[in-house]
């Protein structure tokens, strides 16, 4: 059965824990969509672990576009979920509503995913009145990697914790049908996925939340430039894949690759008229 908002709700209202991870092509989303996964995330993370940036705020409309409708096309049962992309939402509402509007008209998303809390609910509220659902991101939210001072966790002061409350309730008010909560502290992850009647997806919140996403370069070992104290490895593909190369230059270089059972056949009376 497709996910859809609707399957996030229930799962909030059943207790049952909601499954995200990010992915950014047509192959791995099909992978993840046969294994199960409620809802892909096309993270603007895509940034740092596709095109080799050093944050988020390089990423275009474009990029997200681009990823967006290969990760579709590799779906059947998962919601696929699109970030906005920085300035993409937080200079109008008008740009807010456009430029969602392009994520799932040419991106062929199912929602769109945007960062912060009371300052951009006009915009969630404008884009779900739209018909399109709205996923909400607060904590440490990497747009904003800049004003933050760098990677930080978020939420640890009485006034801080407060204002992520407060920010995830304007959320669930203006609209959202769930919020990403990201390197926050868990009992302060446990508090908000209490008080609010939406699922809480955490990364780097604790096991408290409604649901967790990872970036899936992340958990399948991929991605050594930074790895994040909650990113659990759950295979080593990256050293999988470095000895596969490592095997085929090898193969390659002393002629024992391609092999006979790897090559193509010719009659020999064709073969004969060619000397
Ligand atoms: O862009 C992304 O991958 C994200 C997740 C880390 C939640 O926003």
């Amino acid at each position: 059965m497709k996910n859809t908002v609707r399957t996030f709700q229930m799962a909030k209202e059943k207790g049952e824990k909601l499954t995200m991870l990010t992915a950014y092509d047509y192959s791995t989303a099909k992978l993840m969509d046969e294994a199960g996964i409620n809802a892909i995330l096309v993270g603007d993370s895509l940034g740092n672990t596709m095109l080799g940036y050093e944050d988020t705020i390089s990423v275009t409309m474009e990029d997200m576009i681009h990823h967006g409708a290969a990760v579709a096309r590799g779906t059947t049962n998962t919601m696929v979920v699109v970030d906005m992309p920085f300035m993409s939402y937080q200079t109008s509402v008008y740009d807010a509503l456009v430029n969602a509007g392009r994520l799932m008209k040419e991106g062929r998303a199912n929602a769109v995913k945007l960062e912060g809390g009371a300052s951009v609910c006009e915009q969630i509220k404008a884009i779900t009145d739209a018909g399109i659902p709205v996923m909400a991101h607060l904590g440490l939210t990497p747009q904003s990697i800049n004003a933050f001072g760098g990677n930080r966790v978020q939420g640890k002061s009485e006034e801080a914790a407060k204002q992520l409350i407060a920010d995830a309730l304007a959320v669930q008010e203006a609209g959202a049908f769930a919020v990403v909560l990201e390197c926050i502290p868990a009992k302060l992850a446990a508090i908000i996925t209490k008080k609010l009647s939406i699922p809480t997806i955490g990364i780097g919140a604790g096991n408290e939340c409604d649901g967790q996403i990872l970036v899936y370069q992340d958990m399948l070992g991929m991605f050594s430039d930074y790895i994040p104290k909650f990113a659990k490895k759950f295979a080593d593909v990256g050293t999988m894949m470095k000895t596969a190369f490592a095997d085929y230059i090898k193969e390659v270089s002393e002629g024992s690759y391609p092999a006979p059972e790897h090559t193509f056949k010719i009659d020999d009376d064709v073969l004969d008229k060619l000397y």
